[in-house]
Parts: C-alpha cells; structure tokens; sequence
C-alpha cells in the first residue's frame, strides 16, 4: 500500500506514544505508519517506552507485534507487570515456535480485546537448528515473513523491533547502507508504524550503528541517562519527526503512577 498525499494536516493520522506531556509536543503523536528510531543506552527504557505504546494501543483495540531478539518474553513482560500494567486489559500472545504462528494468528479472530503478540526470537533461535545462522539472509527473513504474515492476518498496525542492533548480530550485513534501504523500505511498504530500537552508547556520539539509519527513519527519539551529583535523571528529546512541528528540547523521563511522564526541560528537574 503506497503512501498518499493528503489534502490537509488533519488528515495525517497520529499514534500516541503514551508519554504524557510528550504527545503534545509532537502534534499528538507520530505519524501512522512511520519508522522511528529509539536510541539509548542500556538500561534507559527503551523497551519500556516502546511495550508502553503497544500495551496502549491493545487495550484501545489496536494489535501490536513485538519482535524480541534477546529478552525472553517472560523476562519482559515481568518487568511491565512489575510496573503494574495489567495484562488482563489485553490479549498478550506470545509465540515461541514459528510452527504455532498459524493457530495463534487464528485464535486472533475470535478475540475482542486488542493483541499484543510478542515474537520471542531469542527462544526460537535456541529451538531452530535448521536456519542457519551462518546465512546472513536467514534471521531477517524470518523477520520479514513472520511480519507480513501477522500484518496481513491479524490487521496489525503496529511494529517494535526489540533491538535493531541484535539483528545485526544475527544477520551480519555485507552493505549495511543498501540492505537497510531495503529494509525500511520493506516495513514502509506495510503502511506498518516502526519502533526500531537502537541499542547505543553511554556518551550518546550517535543514535545507530551504521548512522544511515538515521537518514532513513521519518523520526528519532533519544533517552539518557544524566547524572547530576550523585542523582542520575532520565532524559528524552525528539530529535527530528518527519510531517511533524516537534518541540527537539529536552525533557525528563519519569514513571510515576502507572504513567511515562516528560516533564519540561526547561526547568531543572533536580531543584
Ligand atoms: N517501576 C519502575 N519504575 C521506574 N523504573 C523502573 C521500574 N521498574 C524498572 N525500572 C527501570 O527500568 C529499567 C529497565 O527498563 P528497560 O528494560 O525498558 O530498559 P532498556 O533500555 O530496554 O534496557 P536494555 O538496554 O537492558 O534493553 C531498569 O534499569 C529499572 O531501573
Ligand atoms: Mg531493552
């Protein structure tokens, strides 16, 4: 499904990234069917901010696919649970065996809550001896497939890839620059909304590994942490967001009551 032009800036449809005091920084969210980019170090939320999106969104009926290359899926969804989300508002699937994918996508049909279908790679990795890893195409393939297959039979508009680095591990890339060309340009095809994490480091000189991504995401959004004294304060900016008049400044990052809050830059969230 091409992209299409539209006649008036209402027109663009928003997904909200459920970051109170962020969305409405960004014209209430990001545009459908963009790739964005997620950059931070270890430990900064990245999956967090992102489950937050798909775990909305189901619970407003919209299913969501998460690709985890190295988490297990019960160690991240542990972690949401932990943050108190309820997973009883939503269908959390989880597919372990890509055998499964037919009946889990099935049961899909009968369901009137809204899904969250995690793909657990990193146990289907362990469980596939067959693929060979050593064929740079395989894992990215897999990919490709299972996405297409879950867009076109579960009606998902949603994506987060959980990391981008991990499957360059995975799939060792000969032309980084024309292979995620095709890559992105694979899921924009989708009409699919992206969240590709970007696993970076501490000193943040970058937001990916190969720096074309970059160029090729319609947005990219960076969290870090900052420490100040012996206080560390978690920090997220938008630093471009295609169709989009975003505020680049920096706010802090906060969970609190259930909820991601951006608080204002501007003001020293330490005073
Ligand atoms: N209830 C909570 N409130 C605030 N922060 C929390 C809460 N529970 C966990 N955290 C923080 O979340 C962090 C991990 O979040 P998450 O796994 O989303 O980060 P990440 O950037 O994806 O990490 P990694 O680089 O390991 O993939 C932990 O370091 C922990 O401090
Ligand atoms: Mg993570």
């Amino acid at each position: 499904m091409p992209e299409t032009i539209v006649s008036d800036k209402k027109a663009i449809s928003r997904v909200k990234l459920h970051i109170q005091g962020l969305d409405e920084n960004i014209q209430g969210g990001v545009p459908e069917g963009h790739l964005t980019l997620l950059s931070g170090a270890a430990g900064t939320m990245k999956s967090s901010v992102c489950f937050n999106v798909l775990y909305h969104e189901a619970v407003a009926g919209k299913n969501g696919l998460y690709f985890s290359l190295e988490q297990s899926a019960e160690s991240l969804v542990n972690h949401m649970v932990n943050m108190d989300y309820d997973m009883r508002r939503i269908n959390l699937v989880i597919v372990k065996e890509l055998s499964d994918l037919k009946t889990r996508m099935a049961e899909l049909q009968d369901q009137t809550l809204g899904s969250l279908i995690i793909v657990d790679i990193g146990t289907i990795r362990k469980e596939i001896h067959d693929v060979n890893t050593d064929n740079n195409k395989s894992w990215l393939n897999v990919i490709k497939n299972v996405v297409k297959k879950i867009h076109v039979e579960a009606g998902c508009p949603l994506l987060v890839l959980d990391s981008l680095s991990a499957l360059y591990v995975l799939s060792r890339f000969e032309n980084p620059r024309i292979e995620l060309f095709y890559i992105f340009e694979y899921l924009r095809d989708l009409r699919i909304t992206s969240f590709l994490i970007s696993e970076m480091p501490l000193d943040g000189s970058k937001y990916s590994e190969y720096e074309i991504e970059d160029f090729l995401s319609d947005g990219i959004i960076t969290i870090r942490l900052t420490p100040f004294r012996r206080q560390v304060v978690r920090e997220i900016a938008v630093v471009k967001m295609r169709a989009t008049n975003c505020n680049n400044d920096i706010f802090s990052l906060e969970f609190r009551n259930g909820q991601f809050q951006a608080l204002y830059g501007g003001q020293n969230p330490l005073l």
